[in-house]
C-alpha cells in the first residue's frame, strides 16, 4: 500500500478496530507489524476524556487566574484532533494535564477508562523545544526513552532502525544532531517519542519554528506516519491552515477563561490540498470564530485603542 492510498482509505472520522488494525498493515508495518498495530478492544470508549475539567493558577498578587473553565472533550481512539486558540487561552496548560504534568483544579480526566493521575508511558509530549541531547547520535536519542522503559538492547536496537526508516532518517542514524537541519530534528524527536510506543501523542506547537516548506513536509509525513500507526494524535496550533490539513476534528477554544467554543469536524478527503475551495471555506469559517478571540485577548493585553 502507498502512503498515499492509506491516506485515503481514513476520510471517515469515526473508526472501528478493525479499521485501526488494516491501516497498519501499511509498507511500514509489513516491517515490523508487531510494532504498530493498536488493539482498542472497546473502540466505543474514548481513548482520551474530559468532564467539567477546570484549572485556576494563583496569580502573583494573591487572586487566582482560571486558565481552564469547565472543559468537556472526548477524543476517538485513533483520532487527529487540532486545538486552536489565542495566545494566552489554556492550549498548553490543558495538554500538559492530559500528560499527566498538573493536576485539574476540579474535573475529571480518563484515559481509556482510567483516571489520568500522573504521566505514564501510553502519552508522550512533543513540544517546539524538542530536548533532543547534542551528546548523543540520532540513533541513540532515539533509543534514549526505550532505554528508560527498559526495553532489551537487541529489541531497542531493532526499533531504532524501523522508526528511523519511518522517518526517512535511516542514514542519519551515527549524525549528531547538530549536523542536522531544523526539520530533520523534528523529525529525530518525533521517532523517538513513536519509538516509546504510546497510544496518545501530544504535541504542543511542535513544528512552530520551521519554516514553511520544511512544514508542509512534516505535515506530510505526520499524516503518513499517523495513518500507518493509527496512534492518536492531539496537536496544538496557531495555524489554521495547519490545523485544517491535519486534522479529523478541531476544537477552537475561547480567550480567558479557557473553554472549548465550538468543535468542527473535519469531513475533507485526504490528502489536502490548502489551495482546495472548500478547504478554502472551512479556514476561513474557522479564522473569523478565532479573531474574535483574539480580538478579546488583544483588547485584553492593549486596550480598547488598538481597535479604534
Ligand atoms: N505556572 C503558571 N502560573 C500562573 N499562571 C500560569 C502558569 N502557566 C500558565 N499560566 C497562565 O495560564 C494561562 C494559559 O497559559 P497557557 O500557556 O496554557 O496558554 P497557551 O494557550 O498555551 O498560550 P500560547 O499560545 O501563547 O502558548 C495564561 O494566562 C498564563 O499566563
Ligand atoms: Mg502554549
Amino acid at each position: 500500500m502507498t502512503p498515499k492510498t492509506s491516506i485515503q482509505a481514513r476520510v471517515s472520522p469515526v473508526r472501528s478496530l478493525e479499521t485501526v488494525t488494516r491501516r497498519s498493515t501499511g509498507a511500514a508495518a509489513g516491517l515490523r507489524p508487531e510494532v504498530v498495530r493498536l488493539h482498542h478492544s472497546k473502540p466505543e470508549v474514548p481513548k482520551i476524556s474530559l468532564h467539567g475539567v477546570t484549572l485556576s493558577y494563583k496569580t502573583n498578587d494573591g487572586k487566582r487566574l482560571i486558565a481552564l473553565d469547565n472543559i468537556d472533550l472526548k477524543v476517538r481512539a485513533g483520532e487527529f484532533l487540532c486545538i486552536v486558540g489565542p495566545s494566552g487561552c489554556g492550549k498548553s496548560t490543558l495538554i500538559h494535564l492530559i500528560a499527566g504534568l498538573h493536576f485539574p483544579t476540579s474535573g475529571q480526566m480518563m484515559i481509556d477508562s482510567n483516571p489520568i493521575t500522573e504521566p505514564g508511558t501510553d502519552r508522550i509530549l512533543i513540544f517546539q523545544e524538542l530536548g533532543l541531547f547534542p551528546w548523543l547520535t540520532v540513533g541513540e536519542n532515539v533509543e534514549f526513552g526505550m532505554k528508560m522503559k527498559g526495553i532489551p538492547k537487541a529489541e531497542r536496537q531493532e526499533k531504532v532502525r524501523y522508526y528511523l526508516q519511518l522517518v526517512h532518517l535511516a542514514q542519519f542514524k551515527d549524525s549528531y544532531t547538530h549536523q542536522l537541519s531544523g526539520g530533520m530534528r523534528q523529525r529525530v524527536a518525533l521517532a523517538r517519542a513513536l519509538a516509546t510506543e504510546p497510544d496518545v501523542l501530544l504535541m504542543d506547537e511542535p513544528f512552530a519554528a520551521l519554516d514553511a516548506q520544511t512544514r508542509d513536509l512534516l505535515h506530510d509525513e505526520l499524516e503518513r506516519i499517523w495513518a500507518e500507526t493509527g496512534r492518536t494524535i492531539i496537536f496544538i496550533t496557531h495555524n489554521v491552515r495547519e490545523a485544517i490539513r491535519l486534522a479529523d476534528r478541531v476544537a477552537l477554544m475561547t480567550f480567558r477563561p479557557g473553554k472549548v467554543k465550538r468543535e468542527y469536524a473535519i469531513d475533507l478527503p485526504r490528502p489536502r490540498q490548502l489551495e482546495d475551495i472548500s478547504v478554502a471555506r472551512t479556514v476561513r469559517d474557522i479564522l473569523d470564530d478565532l479573531r474574535e478571540e483574539i480580538d478579546k485577548s488583544l483588547k485584553e493585553q492593549y486596550g480598547e485603542e488598538v481597535h479604534a
